[in-house]
């Protein structure tokens, strides 16, 4: 096996230098030697021992990135040096660049992006384990995922007004991607046109660049912001790998990112709702929603998915006599419900034809539920 990579970090801010020096030494590849505080004791930590990679911040006290970069590339040419950046230090980066700086990665740092950037500037095959890569095999906490056990559950309903309460009530960025391609209607439940989106990212924008994917992303009117869904009459899967990729990309510039996905049928992918910290499966109060959502939970009970991260949320969609008492559903489920929200067509169906998510309008039983749901959230959101 190659040898481990040396990697100074260079950054005058104490907790960005703790997490990634925590963050890369739980990978096998890397071997963190040192983490300074300005580019003059970098040139002195060099002189100790010359590192493989540098991770330098630009503005620093004593003497910034630029200057040390500079001045290591000119003493110990093999370095090779990698500038962190705010996205707005484009001239930066590029003088960085012509004093020796091989690359960059814009903050906030996302770290898988940040482990595959250094692993392919070494050509180093990504051989990490999903117990070694934190960025790829630990769940991404900043992610929410949705899913109805069939279509038509209130999925879309629960997860677009949810986002909006986060985002209203508790101060949350948010962003919601629509990842349901056959139906696509997260768009017009938040009031906005849906182009462009998600698919011409995917065709025209690399998915793993968060700038890129930004210039995708609209505002609401709920406080929210929207990557939307497939244009209308598109009915071709998404991929949802690149879906998931997208979603981690941007995750660093946001509270949570909320993905609705459609219901079962068209697209359950463990391995990578795995990925997800909070995975709500949306049911009704029918019997054979009831019945589906218990088989589901064996079948993933089988499979050792992770069921901590998945919350059931009991929609009491139709009428009561009808569905199936909520006593006796979690036995039935053999997992516990996360959340119950009131059946309400009146305001869910004027909501709908409004276009703007019902948490806006005065208090009913259908938005204090959902509100309850967000408040439970909210207890650990910038947790
Ligand atoms: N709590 C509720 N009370 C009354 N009606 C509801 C409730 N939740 C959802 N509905 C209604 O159920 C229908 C389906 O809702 P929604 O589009 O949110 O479901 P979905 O699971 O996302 O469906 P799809 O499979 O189309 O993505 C809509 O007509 C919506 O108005
Ligand atoms: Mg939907």
């Amino acid at each position: 096996m190659a040898d481990k990579i040396s990697i100074l970090i260079v950054d005058d801010e104490p907790h960005i230098r703790v997490t990634i020096q925590e963050f890369l030494s739980e990978i096998d590849q890397f071997n963190v030697i040192d983490a300074v505080p300005n580019g003059k004791q970098a040139i002195e930590s060099c002189k100790r021992r010359v590192p493989d990679l540098i991770l330098m911040d630009v503005n620093m006290p004593v003497m910034g990135g630029l200057d040390a970069t500079r001045m290591i590339h000119t003493m110990f040419p093999r370095v090779v040096i990698l500038m962190l950046s705010t996205e707005t230090d484009m001239e930066i980066i590029r003088t960085a660049i012509s004093g020796g700086a091989r690359d960059y990665v814009s903050k906030p740092i996302r770290g898988n992006l940040l482990v595959d950037k250094i692993l392919s500037l070494f050509n180093r095959p990504d051989t990490t384990t999903s117990s070694q890569q934190p960025g790829k095999a630990r769940r991404d906490r900043r992610l929410i995922a949705f899913f109805g056990i069939r279509a038509g559950m209130g999925t879309t309903t629960i997860a677009c007004n949810l986002g909006s309460i986060l985002a209203q009530k508790h101060s949350a960025r948010i962003l919601m991607i629509d990842a349901d391609s056959t139906y696509a209607d997260l768009s017009h439940y938040l009031g906005r046109r849906r182009e462009p989106t998600i698919v011409d990212l995917l065709r025209q924008g690399d998915p793993s660049k968060a700038d890129v994917i930004g210039n995708y992303i609209m505002q609401t009117k709920a406080g929210v912001d929207l990557l939307p869904g497939s244009p209308i009459g598109q009915i071709e899967s998404l991929d949802e790998s690149k879906v998931m990729e997208i979603a981690r990309s941007i995750a660093g510039n946001y509270d949570r990112v909320i993905l609705d996905f459609p219901g079962l049928g068209s697209a359950l992918r463990l391995e990578i709702l795995k990925q997800v910290e909070t995975l709500f499966l949306v049911i009704s109060n029918e019997v054979v929603a009831v019945r589906l959502a218990r088989i589901l939970i064996e079948i993933l009970k089988r499979r050792d998915f992770p069921m901590k991260t998945l919350k059931v949320v009991y929609n009491l969609i139709a009428p009561l006599f009808a569905g199936v008492e909520s006593d006796q559903v979690e036995d039935i489920l053999t997992h516990p419900l996360f959340a119950m929200v009131a059946g309400n067509p009146e305001v869910v169906t004027t909501s709908y034809l409004q276009q703007i998510p019902f948490s806006h309008t005065p208090p009913t039983s259908v938005g204090k539920s959902i509100e309850q749901l967000a408040d439970r959230l909210a207890e650990n959101l910038r947790g």
